[in-house]
């Protein structure tokens, strides 16, 4: 109505530029640039008034200076018969020119010229009449123009998601979602929450693992609350009805795993750990479970090889004598032994320098996983494919494992014993053959059984480590509790003979001593991260198909609400009057339904075995002049203790 009503009004444009102007400088103007304004005058009556901007815009562009070639430009050969008289016709034709641009704008903005529709009018109708400048796409104003409507179109999601029940939480910000603020340059970033919460507990905000962060915005928001990364929906549970309600009670949806490009991309979705819910994971876990269970996993015939792992341990803290060393590189090569006696039926030494560097890639490639821009890879995947920095490292750490594991893999099929297999590899390998013949459909093959040895690595080796990482180090700080636990090895077991599982059952302090480190420090503080395989209700909330769930088992054993002074050291608390061990179902460090930890058995065999080895042959302390060391840990999928050195006095 307001475009037909406009253009019929419209006066001549050289009228309409004679009348604003009133100037003469029409007469003066180069011949191409009359052409240009007779391209205007000639414009049909019918155009759109959109149509007519655009076409002012185009013809008077044409005198735009800077832009388009120069209007006017004299003869070279008056530049040297007439220096002079050159200066003064390339003055006259900049003038011109400059007048000709005038003259355009004020042709623009003369009132015969379509104006923009009333401020009431719809907007789809302001945007057709919008001065040319706007509509243009140049690559500024079109990027920008582009942003802000992603912006819009996000922002819109993520509140239609917000009203539609989903669980309370922070506002997002729009595409970005509510870590928007690491895009903020350092000086805005101080003042988000992240920062103040660091500064009110004395610390960086790196130092603050995500546990501890999203138990906080529990404390706002509800044990089931929300927030969003980029576009991607995440729950987190807080308390263990909720953990209970979505892992064991609605286990059939909430045990996929999400699909985070960078995992992907390194693990193929294939394994165990990362693999998606549904029948070949299902395959797999129970094949690996079972094998495991074969070579020993919870049984006596693994004691022996535990055992004989610690004598390396003691042996080598030995040779520190009453001086400090840092114990995790001991630790860590006797947990890896421990897995590579079940995996490969062998272990290695401790100067074995090609083992040693296995183990230095697997943590590397964790850690720049998890602190680089290798990070960026999850919002644009082919970033993975860089030839230079953390991209380039990760996929040369990826090569050197995987000829490590290949040619250990292929070693294993040159020598099988049919009859007699050794360990996992080979009973995986007959699994494989087997299988060639009954089922062309199955997922059993080498390449698979690449990525199961990776993952038993991953998931085995870190979690283990920490964990008696923390029990040396609370031993360390608590020398009243470590006394203890040394009385009840010398009642039950005495200073000669080496401990057993058997011993387990007369052991409860020992064992609730374990239990309450492992309560506070929680290794694996979120569990790995679960997503739902359809949408469903929990708690009262809608919780959307493709949620991520982020079970925040740190909370769960922090809640006032089931343990007494949570933040104190009290293994008492898991005994009873009599002093018997009580099992408390809200103790989850293994997590809990279909995807609880499938080593937790074995995990708890290195922990007992190892643990009373080491409380029964050494007496732990932390050198006089250090500090206290931290006790919050470094968060990098697992949770381990700051770096500590200790001191050992022999018993
Ligand atoms: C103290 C030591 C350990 C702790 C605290 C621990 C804890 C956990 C936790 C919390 C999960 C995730 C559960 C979930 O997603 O809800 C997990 C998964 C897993 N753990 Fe452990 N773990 C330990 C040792 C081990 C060991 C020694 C192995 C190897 C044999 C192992 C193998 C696995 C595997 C394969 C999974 C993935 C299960 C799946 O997705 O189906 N873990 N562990």
């Amino acid at each position: 109505m307001f475009v037909s009503g406009a253009t019929t009004a419209l006066p001549n444009p050289e009228e309409r530029r004679n009348r604003t102007s009133g100037s003469n400088f029409q007469t003066a103007r180069p011949a191409c640039q009359r052409t240009a304004a007779a391209s205007v005058r000639a414009r049909p009556r019918f155009r759109s008034g959109a149509a007519d901007w655009r076409r002012g815009e185009h013809a008077v562009g044409a005198a735009n200076p800077g832009r388009p070639p120069p209007l006017f430009s004299p003869p070279p050969s008056l530049r040297r018969s007439e220096p002079r008289r050159w200066q003064l016709a390339v003055s006259r034709a900049r003038r011109e020119e400059a007048e000709a641009a005038d003259a355009g704008a004020q042709a623009m903005a003369s009132p015969g010229l379509p104006q923009p529709p009333a401020e009431g009018s719809p907007w789809p109708l302001r945007l057709l009449h919008a001065p040319p400048e706007l509509l243009r796409l140049d690559p500024t104003g079109g990027a920008l123009l582009l942003l802000s409507l992603a912006a819009l179109l996000g922002w819109s999601w993520l509140w239609r998601h917000r009203a539609r029940g989903i669980p309370p939480g922070p506002t997002p910000w729009p595409v970005v979602g509510n870590f928007g603020f690491v895009l903020l340059p350092p000086f805005l970033r101080r003042k988000s929450w992240l920062h103040r919460r660091a500064r009110a507990a004395g610390m960086e905000p790196s130092a603050l693992g995500p546990q501890l962060l999203l138990a906080d915005l529990a404390r706002v928001y509800g044990n089931v609350f929300s927030f969003f990364i980029g576009h991607y929906l995440v729950v987190v549970l807080s308390d263990f009805h909720s953990v209970r309600e979505a892992l064991v009670q609605q286990a059939e949806i909430f045990s996929d795993r999400p699909r985070v490009p960078l995992v992907s991309l390194v693990t193929k979705e294939k394994g165990i750990v990362f693999a998606h819910y549904g029948p070949v994971w299902r395959q797999q876990r129970k094949f690996s479970h079972s094998t495991l269970r074969h070579f020993g996993l919870g049984k006596l015939s693994l004691e022996p090889k535990i055992i004989e792992e610690f004598k390396y341990v003691k042996e080598e803290m030995q040779k520190h004598g009453e001086n400090p060393f840092d114990p995790f590189p001991i630790v860590n090569n006797a947990v890896s032994n421990i897995i590579c006696s079940l995996c490969f039926g062998q272990r290695f030494d401790y100067t074995n320098s090609e083992f040693k560097k296995m183990l230095n890639l697997m943590s590397r490639a964790l850690e720049i996983c998890l602190n680089t821009q290798l990070l960026l890879v999850n919002i644009c995947s082919w970033l993975y494919y860089l030839p230079f920095g953390p991209f380039k490292e990760l996929r040369q750490i990826e090569k050197d494992i995987t000829t490590f594991l290949k040619k250990i893999i292929k070693d294993h099929r040159e020598s099988l014993d049919v009859e007699n297999p050794q360990d996992f590899i080979d009973m995986y390998l007959l699994h494989v053959e087997e299988e060639r013949k009954n089922n062309s459909n199955s997922s059993f093959n080498e390449d698979y059984l690449f990525y199961i040895i990776g993952d038993l690595f991953i998931a085995g080796t870190d979690t283990t480590t920490n964990s008696l990482l923390w029990c040396l180090l609370y031993m360390s700080l608590n020398p009243d509790i470590q006394e203890k636990v040394q009385e009840e090895i010398e009642r039950v077991i005495g200073a000669d003979r080496v401990p057993s599982l058997t011993d387990k059952a007369r052991m409860p302090y020992t064992e609730a001593t374990i239990m309450e480190v492992q309560r506070l420090t929680v290794v694996v503080p979120l569990a790995i991260p679960h997503m739902t395989s359809e949408k469903t209700v929990l708690q009262g909330y809608t919780i959307p198909k493709g949620t991520v769930v982020l079970p925040n088992l740190w909370s769960v054993h922090r809640d006032p609400a089931i343990w007494e002074k949570p933040d104190d050291f009290y293994p008492n608390r898991f005994l009873d009057d009599q002093g018997q061990l009580i099992k408390k179902e809200t103790f989850i460090p293994f997590g809990i339904g279909k995807r609880v930890c499938m080593g937790e058995q074995l995990a708890k065999m290195e922990l007992f075995l190892m643990f009373v080895s080491l409380m029964q042959s050494f007496t732990f302390a932390l050198p006089e002049d250090s500090k206290k060391p931290l006790l919050t840990g470094r968060y990098g999928l697992t949770l381990a203790p700051h770096p500590f050195s200790i001191i050992i006095s022999k018993r």
